[in-house]
Parts: structure tokens; C-alpha cells; sequence
């Protein structure tokens, strides 16, 4: 997957006063810290000449952890603005996501060892489920290629995303295999 963007169609017929509210409103929750939005100018539309030109602005998704956009930051820290976090490894996660691992078979090494950090940020990311990194380099920042292309499992695998067959976290199916319904 690309990196991922929303298309932002704004018509420019209006004052540009009335853009930059625009710009703002849509903006809400999207960082801008790192990259500054891109503008192009496309060609005017032909239906409808009222419009004026049209802007088009492309800006990074940035993903938000829910309790860190509501603000619960005590929730993870202790009270008062402190950076210290209230747990360590996983007990910090698992009070509310503790389904992820309930009844579980098999779990996957490093959830096992409470290691959500390796894979997830706590706050946000420009990757979807708050990942580090993207695609199959989450799992090849600890999996080597080269020995991947020496599991029988993978001799046909091509470039099928691991996900597509393996569980990041859990399973009740050796090797963290998908169950199959
Ligand atoms: C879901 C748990 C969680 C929530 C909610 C959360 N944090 Fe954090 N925060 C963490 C973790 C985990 C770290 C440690 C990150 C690391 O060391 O890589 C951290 C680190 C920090 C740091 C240290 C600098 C940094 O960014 O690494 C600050 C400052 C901080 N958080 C502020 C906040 C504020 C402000 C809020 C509320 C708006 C908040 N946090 C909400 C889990 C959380
Ligand atoms: C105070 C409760 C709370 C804590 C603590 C918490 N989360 Fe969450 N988390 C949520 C909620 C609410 C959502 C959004 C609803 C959902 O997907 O369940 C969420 C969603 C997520 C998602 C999915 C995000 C997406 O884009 O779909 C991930 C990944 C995640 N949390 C990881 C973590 C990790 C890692 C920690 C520990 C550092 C943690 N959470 C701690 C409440 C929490
Ligand atoms: C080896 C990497 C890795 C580790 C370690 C990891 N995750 Fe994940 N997590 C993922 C990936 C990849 C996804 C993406 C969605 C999927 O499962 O298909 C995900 C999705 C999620 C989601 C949202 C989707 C869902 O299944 O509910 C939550 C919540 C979550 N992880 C929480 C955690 C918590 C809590 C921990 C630690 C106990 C943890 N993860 C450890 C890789 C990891
Ligand atoms: C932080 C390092 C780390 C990351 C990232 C990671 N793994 Fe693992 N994984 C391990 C460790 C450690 C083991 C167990 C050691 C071993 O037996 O080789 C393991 C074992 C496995 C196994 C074998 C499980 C079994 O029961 O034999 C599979 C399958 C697997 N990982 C898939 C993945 C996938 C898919 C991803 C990406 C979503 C991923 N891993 C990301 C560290 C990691
Ligand atoms: C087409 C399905 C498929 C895809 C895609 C896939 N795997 Fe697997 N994987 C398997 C199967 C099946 C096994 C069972 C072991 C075997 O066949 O020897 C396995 C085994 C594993 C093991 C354990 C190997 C061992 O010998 O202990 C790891 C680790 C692993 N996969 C990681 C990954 C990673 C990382 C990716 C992505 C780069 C990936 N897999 C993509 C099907 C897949």
C-alpha cells in the first residue's frame, strides 16, 4: 500500500478567507507538523463555470490512537501531565484491549512479552492500526526474507502479505495460521 492520503477537493470560487475556514475545518485532527499540505491547480471544471478554479490539496493521514484524540491521557500516565505511564509492557494495553488475547491457543512471541511498542505506537501514526512501519516490514523488522523463503509454507507465497495468511498476535492454529471457518 502507498502511503496514505485524503483527497481534499475544495471550491475556490469563494474568498480565500472562506478557504482558509475551509482549510481548517477539514484539517481538524490531521497533523501538519511533518509535511506541509502539497497544492496543485487542475485544469477548471467545464460544467460548471461559476465555481472558479478548483485546489486540490493532498495532506498525510495521520491515525489517532481514540483515548489519545479524547484526551484520556491518564488513562496510560499518571494523573497530572506526567510523562511516567501507569504500567509497563502490556498490562498498559491489555485493560482495554484484552479480547485481543483471550482464549487464545498460541500468541505471538512478542505479545507474549508485552512488546506492543515494537509494532504499535501509543499515540499515532501515519500507518493504519497505529503500526511502526509499513506492510510487510513490520514483520521483517524481526523475520529475515531469507529465511522466510526457506519455510515450505512460503514457497508459492510471492508477495502476499504475511496478514494474509499469519495473525499478528493470537491463534488457535500452530504457527499463528489464520483459523479457517
Ligand atoms: C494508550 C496509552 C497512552 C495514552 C492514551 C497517552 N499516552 Fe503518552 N505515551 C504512552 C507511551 C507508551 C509512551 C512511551 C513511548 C515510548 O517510550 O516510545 C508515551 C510517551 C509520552 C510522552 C513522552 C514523549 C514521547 O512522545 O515519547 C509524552 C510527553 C506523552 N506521552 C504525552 C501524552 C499526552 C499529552 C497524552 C494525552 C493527550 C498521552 N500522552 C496519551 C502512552 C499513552
Ligand atoms: C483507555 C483504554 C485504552 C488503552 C489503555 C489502550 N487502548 Fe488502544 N484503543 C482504545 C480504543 C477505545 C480504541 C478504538 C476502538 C477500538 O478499535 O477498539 C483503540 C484502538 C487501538 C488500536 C487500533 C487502532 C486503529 O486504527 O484501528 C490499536 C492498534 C491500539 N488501540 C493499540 C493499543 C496499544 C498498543 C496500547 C498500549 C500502549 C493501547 N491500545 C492502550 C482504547 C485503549
Ligand atoms: C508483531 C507485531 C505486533 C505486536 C507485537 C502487536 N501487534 Fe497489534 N497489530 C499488529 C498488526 C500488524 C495489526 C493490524 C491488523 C491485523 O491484525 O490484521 C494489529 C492490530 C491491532 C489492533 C486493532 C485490530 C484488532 O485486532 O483489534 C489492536 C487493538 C492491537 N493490535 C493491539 C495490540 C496490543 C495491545 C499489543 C500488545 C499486547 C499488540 N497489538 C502487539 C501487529 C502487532
Ligand atoms: C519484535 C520482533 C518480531 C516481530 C516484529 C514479528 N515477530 Fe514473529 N516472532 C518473533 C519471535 C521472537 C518469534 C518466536 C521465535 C521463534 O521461534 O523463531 C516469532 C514467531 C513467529 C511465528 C511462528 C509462530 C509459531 O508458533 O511457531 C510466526 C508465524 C510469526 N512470528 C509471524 C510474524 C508476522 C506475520 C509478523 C508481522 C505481523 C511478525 N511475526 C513480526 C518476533 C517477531
Ligand atoms: C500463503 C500463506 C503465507 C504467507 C503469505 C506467509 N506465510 Fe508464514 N507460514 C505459512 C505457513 C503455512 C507456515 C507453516 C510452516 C511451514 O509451512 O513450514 C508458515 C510459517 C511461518 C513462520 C514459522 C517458520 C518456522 O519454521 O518456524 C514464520 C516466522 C512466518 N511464517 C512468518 C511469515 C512472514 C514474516 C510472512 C510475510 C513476509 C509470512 N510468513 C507470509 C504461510 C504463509
Amino acid at each position: 500500500m502507498g502511503a496514505a492520503s485524503i483527497l481534499f477537493i475544495l471550491v475556490a470560487g469563494c474568498s480565500s478567507q472562506t478557504n482558509q475556514r475551509l482549510l481548517r475545518v477539514f484539517f481538524t485532527g490531521v497533523d501538519q507538523t511533518n509535511s506541509p499540505p502539497v497544492v496543485v491547480e487542475p485544469p477548471r471544471p467545464s460544467t460548471n463555470t461559476a465555481a472558479g478554479p478548483v485546489a486540490i490539496v493532498t495532506v498525510p493521514v495521520i491515525y489517532r490512537h481514540q483515548p489519545f484524540l479524547d484526551g484520556k491521557c491518564d488513562a496510560c500516565h499518571l494523573a497530572g501531565g506526567s510523562e511516567e505511564l501507569r504500567a509497563t509492557g502490556s498490562a498498559l494495553c491489555l485493560e482495554c484491549h484484552q479480547k485481543l488475547i483471550q482464549n487464545a491457543k498460541f500468541l505471538h512471541a512478542p505479545v507474549r512479552d508485552g512488546r506492543c511498542a515494537l509494532c504499535h505506537d501509543a499515540h499515532k501514526s501515519p500507518e493504519r492500526f497505529l503500526l511502526t512501519r509499513k506492510g510487510q516490514d513490520v514483520c521483517l523488522n524481526c523475520h529475515k526474507m531469507a529465511e522466510m523463503t526457506k519455510v515450505k509454507g512460503h514457497l508459492s507465497m510471492g508477495s502476499a502479505e504475511c496478514l494474509s495468511c499469519h495473525d499478528a498476535h493470537r491463534s488457535n492454529e500452530k504457527y499463528l495460521l489464520k483459523t479457517r471457518q
